[in-house]
């Protein structure tokens, strides 16, 4: 391996939200953080190299991002997702949430349902409540561990007049990669409904060995021109503090949508550092993210075993995408707050409270796999230490 995905990179007293919060957000400062999905790796050193240069140039006037930034997304997607994007196609927003948040409101009307399935991240709530529409729930199947849509469920949210859809793909939490065929048979539904699909696929290059992503605008190019898909590098190469990422759709009129709001909220200027760093992780950073992989696949492997061995009541879904594992905790027999205190009180590890992400979430917790092993180890041993009180109680 040439990179080393176990070395510990101090990230306390560094405005980290991650490392940085655990005495503010759960009481203690001892706390060990593997909740909010960014990574405790270095970014490639690509990407490094090309913030250097922007810091060193030491005039931070306004920027363009430059023909070069939309050619190194549209070759990322063509050789890592076989998925031709025109560059046309492109616009950019500075987060996945600001793009979730602003297709709500400008692909539905108030008071509408939007879809999502359930459980699911927790901002895809928010966008449609804050922006007063209804959340329209498809809650996920649990099919031989596995979470499957419910088609049935779908039809009729459709049927009833929910004209959005909010998708995740591959889904967080639950790290599935849905399939083509799964993929087909919802694009079927929303061609025959009707129904917008924004695809948030912000998770598409954490795949594990044996899957494969699939764009959703990628089936056809009648789903692509219904499809607003919101992209980043941020969480492939931990790049999220740079607030970047763009959107891709080939329907002219999704994007000119799109894009005549990102203007009227004055977010369409380039940030200084983020296009060439996007530029030098997609171009550059490809071996830096296949070695990344192993190591979380590695983590995630290890993490299910330590957990069969040490505490078996909790069952962890196996991950297929995302650095996030899914572990069902409902043997535990804890509601929401029970789990709190099981992980800051006594065991001295946050790691994402399951009910945020949905009632189907309830019982479960969200583990952050993206550090160094023994980082990992500490927290499985802290979590299984004080969790095997309950189980023999
Ligand atoms: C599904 C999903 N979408 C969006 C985001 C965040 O994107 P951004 O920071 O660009 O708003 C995350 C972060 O974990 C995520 O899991």
């Amino acid at each position: 391996m040439k990179y080393d995905f176990n070395r510990i990179i101090d990230r306390r007293n560094t405005r980290s939200y991650k490392w940085d919060q655990s005495e503010k957000l759960f009481g203690d400062k001892e706390i060990l953080p593997l909740w909010v999905a960014d990574m405790d790796f270095a970014s490639p050193p690509a990407v490094q190299e090309a913030i250097l240069r922007r810091v060193q140039s030491g005039i931070y006037g306004y920027s363009v991002s430059g023909d070069s930034y939309k050619a190194a997304i549209a070759g990322w997607y063509r050789r890592r997702h076989d998925w031709e994007i025109q560059e046309e196609w492109i616009s950019d927003s500075p987060g996945i949430v600001t793009s979730l948040s602003l297709s709500v409101e400008l692909f539905s009307q108030p008071g509408d349902q939007v879809i999502v399935q359930s459980p699911v991240y927790y901002p895809f709530y928010d966008v449609i409540r804050m922006n007063d529409r209804k959340v329209a729930v498809n809650p996920l199947k649990l099919e031989a561990g596995r979470y499957v849509m419910d088609y049935a469920q779908l039809e009729e949210l459709m049927a009833g007049g929910a004209k959005l859809l909010l998708l995740c793909n591959p889904h967080n939490p639950g790290g599935r990669v849905w399939e083509r065929e799964e993929l087909l048979r919802l694009g079927e539904l929303c061609l025959r409904y009707g129904v917008t699909v924004i695809s948030d696929e912000i998770h598409c290059d954490m795949i594990m060995p044996g899957h494969k992503h699939i764009p959703f605008a990628s089936l056809s190019p009648e789903l692509s021109d219904i499809t607003l898909t919101t992209l980043a590098a941020t969480k492939t190469f931990n790049l999220p503090g740079l607030q970047t990422s763009y959107i891709v759709t080939s329907s002219p009129e999704l994007k000119q949508k799109f894009d005549y709001k990102i203007k009227t909220l004055s977010l369409h200027m380039s940030a200084f550092f983020s296009p060439e760093a996007v530029e030098a992780a997609y171009n550059e950073g490809e071996e830096w993210l296949d070695e990344l992989i192993l190591h979380i696949n590695g983590n995630a492997h290890y993490a299910i075993s330590y957990l069969a061995g040490h505490l078996p009541q909790v069952k962890p879904m196996q991950l297929e995408a995302t650095y996030l594992l899914w572990i069902d905790c409902r043997a535990l027999g804890l509601d929401a707050d029970g789990l709190k205190q099981l992980m800051y009180r006594e065991a001295k590890v946050a790691f994402n409270e399951g009910s945020v992400f949905g009632l189907e979430g309830q019982g479960h917790l969200r583990i952050n796999l993206a550090c160094p092993r023994s980082v990992l180890v500490e927290a499985l041993e802290r979590f299984t230490g004080a969790a095997a009180a309950y189980v023999t109680r």
